[in-house]
């Protein structure tokens, strides 16, 4: 490591429907520390329009961005002049959104002479697990399973990602979510679907295994949905007592997807670390059937704290701090922001 070797970093997240704010003490040697995080979910608000209504999500985090960070400041303790660097979510996300962490993050940085970092929020997600007790070295594959992307990757150090696979369609998060929407079970319907899959035959109905014989490490689901809203509308008056059914037929197919595929990532890198990050790593039926698989498979598998999985802006702080203690981030202190709806994660500095 060439950076620092202490950091209080300051953590935004609001490139979607989540107001997170964290703060992260991160040492070159040692264990980082999550002092506080605090989180808004605007779910609730959401859940009326059945999907993120992008100018409600701006206006909610700017009522709730300085209260959460007042919030995880007493309760850590600190002020803002113990602060060291202020890292924010700088893209992909939604435009109105992203200017609003990047607005309040630059200000604050500003108004103290703190250095500012926009940081990448797949990033954020794919280091998350740093912040976990168990954390993992590297190199190592990364399952990235978010509610936008769905991607497989080499991981060999901070900053250093490549591409092994990603979606061509729909997201696995998606694939969650609009199949949930069309059997009654809101937004966002990952976690719903399967809570309800819990009690449901994940053998009842046949859904596709989109590119599951591929040969490549990329992935489809959108004809899946389709699958699930023909096989819905064939149930037709038997849709409600056969719902649990057709949540567990779903998951399975999902939750086989990116098991196979990750195995083959394994394989073709002969890496033996998996690490899975974003909000569908929270799914149970995918930990549990990748941690079977890679035991017998003698490879270790590491993931965020449960709480960590989906947005936070405690992966933020940590991102930021990696990549300043790599040497890799230049902080700016001019305080000239711009944010980066569409940004991929092979894009980033290394
Ligand atoms: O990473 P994330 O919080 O936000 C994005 O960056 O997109 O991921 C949100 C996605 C949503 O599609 C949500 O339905 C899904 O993660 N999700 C789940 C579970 N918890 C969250 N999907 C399946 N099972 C879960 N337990
Ligand atoms: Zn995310």
């Amino acid at each position: 490591m060439s950076g620092p070797s202490e950091l209080l970093v300051l953590g935004f997240e609001s490139s979607c429907d989540e107001t997170g704010v964290a703060l992260v003490q991160c040492r070159a040697q040692g264990v980082p520390v999550l002092h506080a995080h605090a989180l808004y979910s605007q779910i609730d608000m959401h859940q009326a329009y059945g999907g993120v209504v992008p100018e409600l999500a701006s206006r909610d985090h700017i009522r709730r961005v300085l209260p959460l960070t007042r919030q995880v400041l007493a309760e850590a303790g600190k002020t803002l002049a113990d602060v060291d660097v202020v890292a924010y979510t700088q893209g992909p996300g939604l435009a109105g959104a992203l200017l609003v962490g990047a607005g309040v993050a630059c200000a604050l940085a500003a108004a103290r002479g703190l250095p500012v970092l926009g940081i990448h929020h797949l990033e954020g997600h794919l280091l998350s697990p740093f912040l976990s007790a168990d954390p993992p070295e590297f190199p190592f594959v990364a399952l990235l399973v978010s509610g936008g992307h769905t991607q497989l990757m080499r991981v060999d150090g901070v900053g250093r990602y490549a591409m092994l696979g990603e979606t061509i369609d729909d997201a696995a998060g998606e694939a969650f979510d609009k199949s949930a929407k069309l059997m009654g079970l809101g937004y966002p319907g990952g976690p719903a679907l399967s809570r309800l899959a819990e009690t449901g035959d994940a053998k009842a109905f046949a859904l596709p295994r989109p590119l599951l014989h591929s040969g490549n490490l990329d992935f489809s689901f959108s004809g899946l949905k389709t699958a699930v809203l023909t096989q819905a509308k064939k149930l037709g008056n038997d849709l409600p007592a056969r719902k649990a059914d057709l949540a567990a037929s779903t998951q399975a197919a999902i939750v086989e997807v990116l098991l196979k595929k990750s195995l083959s990532a394994l394989k073709l890198t002969g890496l033996k670390r998996l690490v899975v990050a974003g909000g569908v790593g929270a799914n149970k039926a995918l930990r549990q059937q990748l941690n079977e698989a890679c035991a017998k498979l003698k490879v270790r598998v590491h993931y965020p704290e449960l709480d960590l999985c989906t947005d936070n802006g405690a992966m933020i702080a940590m991102a930021g701090a990696m990549r300043l203690q790599a040497g890799i981030a230049q902080p700016n202190r001019d305080y000239a922001f711009n944010v980066r709806p569409r940004w991929g994660l092979d894009a980033v500095d290394a």
